[in-house]
């Protein structure tokens, strides 16, 4: 049994002294046991954020890093940054990262690899545009992702990240995919995990679904067998995230 995962991207919301507010808000709404429950915050949000968690259930997460240890990358955070400071997750390769920061495939790759390094989780994004979507390419579109993100990865590392499936044209939109249609794709990534590695790593690793997920929508998705938890964006900064997370 995969053990599911909820987890907000806060993106470019929230100074530091609204982060500790959130994170005491949440606290208590976001007790449960049964779910992974992780907060990926802007970079300086991270300390507070954390400090503020201590004691409960929240992990603290980055919404991204860079591919190298140090060096001349200015305005860049680091995985060795991120994992000194305890942090155990990071966004990678969200499609806001790609449309506004030219990320790729390959830096997408290159990032896993750097924060596998690290010991930290990567919650690896992929999705496909209302376009792809409309011309039937979903599912070799989000293969081809999957597959240039996993180069070089071992099986065992595969095992433990996290695979984030994002439609683009549901994303802020209030646009949820059918509980079908984010099952379709989801199983279709575990189908080509298990084609890369083998049947237990297809069946270890945890898969989310993203894209308007809220206190309405959550139970139904999080019930399909494929879909193990969720990455949120707008419904994490407010107390219906709670919800969303004990969604029981
Ligand atoms: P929304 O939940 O606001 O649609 O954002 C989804 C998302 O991009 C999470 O990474």
């Amino acid at each position: 049994m995969r053990k599911k995962i909820v987890a907000g991207n806060w993106k470019m919301n929230m100074t530091p002294t609204q982060a500790v507010e959130l994170v005491n808000t949440l606290k208590p709404l976001v007790a449960n046991d049964e779910v992974d429950v992780v907060f990926c915050v802007p970079a300086i949000d991270i300390i507070p954020a954390m400090e503020a968690a201590k004691g409960t259930n929240i992990n603290i997460g980055a919404e991204n890093m860079y591919f190298e240890d140090s060096g001349a990358y200015t305005g860049e955070i680091s995985p060795k940054m991120l994992a000194d400071a305890g942090v155990k997750y990071v966004v990678i390769g969200h499609s806001e990262r790609r449309e506004y920061f030219a990320e790729t495939d390959e830096t997408v790759n290159k990032k896993v690899l750097k924060a596998l390094e690290y010991g930290i989780t990567p919650i690896i994004c992929c999705g496909e545009t209302l376009t792809q979507r409309e011309q039937g390419i979903t599912i070799d579109w989000i293969r081809q992702q999957i597959k240039i993100a996993f180069l070089n990865v071992t099986a065992d590392q595969a095992k433990t990240t996290v695979i984030a499936y994002e439609p683009i044209w549901a994303i802020g939109t209030g646009k949820t995919a059918t509980t079908e249609q984010a099952e379709e794709v989801c199983a279709a990534i575990r189908v080509c995990i298990g084609e890369i590695y083998d049947q237990a790593t297809a069946e270890a690793i945890r898969i989310q679904y993203g894209g308007s997920v809220n206190a309405g929508n959550a139970a139904e998705l999080f019930a399909q067998p494929d879909i193990d938890g969720g990455l949120v964006g707008g419904a994490s900064l407010k107390p219906d995230f709670g919800k969303i997370v004990c969604y029981k």
